[in-house]
Formats: structure tokens, C-alpha cells, sequence
């Protein structure tokens, strides 16, 4: 591996992560076109760097076929062993209707097979309408599945701490809730963070780069229009900004962060991904990775020898004071896919 031994987390006793993993959203057809003969090089690329942990999705398009690509081929070239060192940590987010346990059988068995793993590393699973009480149901069976050796170990995506709590509360053992974490949106911070401490449960985060807004790429650039937000991604995070504070506040924050960056000769994008992952309860960052078209390996590699001092994290807090709450705005983590 060439990544240190701080760049990786015991995420449970029998489960250890690289602390940035791979985000596999992109694949989906939403950031343009992917193509599987580049994609899957590319996947034991960031691998072979020291990234060997992989975010992805029942309905991320190909995403859960490419693991499996990617496994079979690894293990070809390297034998089954090599396996031991690839972590995919996939979702179940299924529609809010009566969840039996034929229903969650089925839908984990698609992903065991898409994947050519008998065991799933770690399913998140995702719920759409809090009213309706089926995710207790589907997370009880889940939980069945996970005893019975198909599932390593359960997790959420997007829940907020209201119901976080109940779940918890049911004895249901989580070890991750997946939820937008950035310099942009801390709506985690309110209450989140600390009921995870608490716990025991890991935030693992997405949106930390805004899609990509966070980086040198936008310093000093004018507020892009509509068409130039050319990913799904930035089609996400250029709203958040927008309610967060705007583009002339956003020009100030790439600029505290752009002077942190070269002080420690790094780049925006690892500032913004070591500030989120020194926060308590956080686990990891995804980052998104547009397999075959756009890598950014070596740069993302330089977070991990970052170390952020007060000053730098002064410099940064200074321009977050002065921007909108988005918690009172949005509500608590999730709330934007419930409204
Ligand atoms: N649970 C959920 O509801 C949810 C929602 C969204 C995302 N996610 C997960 O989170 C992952 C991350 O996706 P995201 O949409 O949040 O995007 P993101 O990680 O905020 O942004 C990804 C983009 O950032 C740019 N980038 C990456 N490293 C960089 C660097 N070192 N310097 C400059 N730019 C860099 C790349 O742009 P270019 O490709 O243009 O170079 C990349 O496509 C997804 O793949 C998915 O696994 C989960």
C-alpha cells in the first residue's frame, strides 16, 4: 500500500476503510458518459495508490457491475487473497412501500451477485418517508441477513438524528450514517456529530468538495451559469452555496483557503477534505471519481501528511462566521431529499 497507516480506519473490529474512499456516484451517467474499458484500469489505479475503499449504489448505473468487474479481474491477476484488500460499501434505497423479508432478500441478493461477493462488506440503507414505518421493518431483517453471514455490517445513508435515534433505540447495531458534510453544509455539527460520538457511529461524508467547486478550478472565477454546471454533482452543491452565502462569500472562503493551501504547498481540494475529516464522529470522506476521464490520485493522496493548525483553521472559521445557517434553512442531514 502506498498510503501510511493513518489514512486508514478500523470502521468496525473485522472492517478496515481507507479514511477517503472512492465515490462511484459518478459512473451513474450523470457526470458524462463512462467508459467500462477505462473505468475498470482506472479502479485498480486508485487501488493500487493506497484508495481501496469504494462508496457506491444499488441505482448508481454500473457502478455495482464495475466492483464486480474489478474484482474478478483483480483476483485473476492476483489470486482470491487480494480480495481481502477491497471494500465496497454499497446502498439499498428502496421505494417507501410494506418491506417483507422476501423483498430484502431479494434486493441484497442483486447486490451480492452484481458484485460476486457472498458477503457484503457494509450495506447503507436509505429511506424516503419517515411516515411511513417500513425502514423499521427492512432494517430488522436487515439485521437477520446480517447475522446469517450475507451482510458484514449494516449502516444508513441520510438520516437524520430524530430517527437515528429511534433506530438506535430498537437495539438495530449501525456502524456509519452517510450524510452531506462540507465547509459549505456543517448541518452535521448541530446535532449529529455528537449524538454519533455517543454511539459509537461514524459519519461518513459526501459533498465535501462540492463537487468540485472546492478547488483552484473556481478561485477567482465568475459565478457559473446553469450550463456550465456540467455534472450532476455541481448541479447539487452550486445551490448549497448559493443558500449558504453566494458566489462573492464563496470567492472569500476559496481564498482563505487557497492562502492555507499554499502555506502547507497543498491544494484547495485537500484543505477542504482535511478540515472535514478532523471533525469528531467523522470516519471518512468520499470523494467522487469520474473513472476513466478525470483522476486526481496524487493530489488527493497529499491529505493524509496535512496537519492543520489553529491559524489555518482561524483563517477559515473567519469567512464560515460570516455565512448563513443551513440547518435553519434545510433542517437536520437528509432533510432535502424528505421536503
Ligand atoms: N448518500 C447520498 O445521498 C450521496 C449523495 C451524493 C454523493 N454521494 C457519494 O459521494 C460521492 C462523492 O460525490 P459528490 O457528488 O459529493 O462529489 P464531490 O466528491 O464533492 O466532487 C467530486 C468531484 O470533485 C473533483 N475533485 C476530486 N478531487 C479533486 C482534487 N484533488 N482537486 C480538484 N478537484 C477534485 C472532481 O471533479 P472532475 O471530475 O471534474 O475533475 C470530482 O468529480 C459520490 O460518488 C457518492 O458515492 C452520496
Amino acid at each position: 500500500m502506498a498510503l501510511s497507516d493513518s489514512s486508514y480506519l478500523q470502521l468496525a473490529p473485522d472492517l478496515r476503510m481507507c479514511r477517503l474512499l472512492n465515490g462511484m456516484w459518478q459512473v451513474s451517467g450523470a457526470h458524462g458518459a463512462i467508459d467500462p474499458r477505462a473505468a475498470i484500469p482506472s479502479m485498480r489505479a486508485y487501488h493500487d495508490a493506497g484508495f481501496t475503499t469504494w462508496d457506491l449504489a444499488d441505482h448508481y448505473g454500473p457502478a455495482e457491475d464495475f466492483v464486480g468487474a474489478f474484482r474478478r479481474a483483480l483476483a485473476a491477476d492476483r489470486g482470491e487473497a487480494a480480495l481481502g484488500q477491497v471494500q465496497a460499501f454499497t446502498k439499498w434505497v428502496p421505494p417507501p412501500e410494506r418491506m417483507t423479508r422476501q423483498i430484502v432478500e431479494e434486493n441484497v441478493a442483486i447486490s451480492r451477485r452484481r458484485m460476486g461477493m457472498d458477503r457484503l462488506d457494509l450495506l447503507q440503507f436509505h429511506w424516503w418517508e419517515y411516515a411511513h414505518p417500513g425502514y423499521l421493518d427492512a432494517l430488522a431483517y436487515l439485521g437477520e441477513l446480517r447475522d446469517a453471514g450475507q451482510i458484514r455490517h449494516l449502516a444508513l445513508t441520510n438520516f437524520d438524528t430524530e430517527h437515528l435515534d429511534v433506530i438506535v433505540g430498537r437495539g438495530i447495531r449501525i456502524v456509519s450514517n452517510q450524510v452531506q458534510y462540507s465547509l459549505i453544509d456543517r448541518r452535521p455539527e448541530v446535532q449529529m456529530a455528537a449524538f454519533c460520538q455517543a454511539h459509537g457511529i461514524r459519519l461518513l461524508n459526501y459533498g465535501t468538495l462540492c463537487g468540485g467547486l472546492l478547488s483552484e478550478r473556481y478561485l477567482g472565477q465568475p459565478e457559473p451559469g446553469r450550463a456550465a454546471l456540467t455534472t450532476a454533482s455541481l448541479g447539487k452543491y452550486k445551490p448549497m452555496v448559493d443558500a449558504w452565502g453566494g458566489w462573492a462569500l464563496f470567492q472569500e472562503l476559496l481564498g482563505a483557503l487557497k492562502q492555507v493551501a499554499d502555506r502547507h504547498r497543498v491544494s484547495i481540494a485537500n484543505v477542504a477534505v482535511r478540515a472535514i475529516l478532523d471533525r469528531p464522529a467523522v470516519g471518512g470522506v468520499i470523494v467522487g471519481a469520474r473513472l476513466g476521464v478525470a483522476e486526481h490520485i496524487a493530489d488527493n493522496a497529499r491529505v493524509f501528511d496535512l496537519r492543520l493548525t489553529d491559524q489555518d483553521r482561524g483563517e477559515i472559521q473567519a469567512v464560515l462566521e460570516r455565512s448563513r445557517d443551513l440547518y435553519q434553512r434545510i433542517g437536520d442531514c437528509g432533510a432535502e431529499y424528505r421536503r
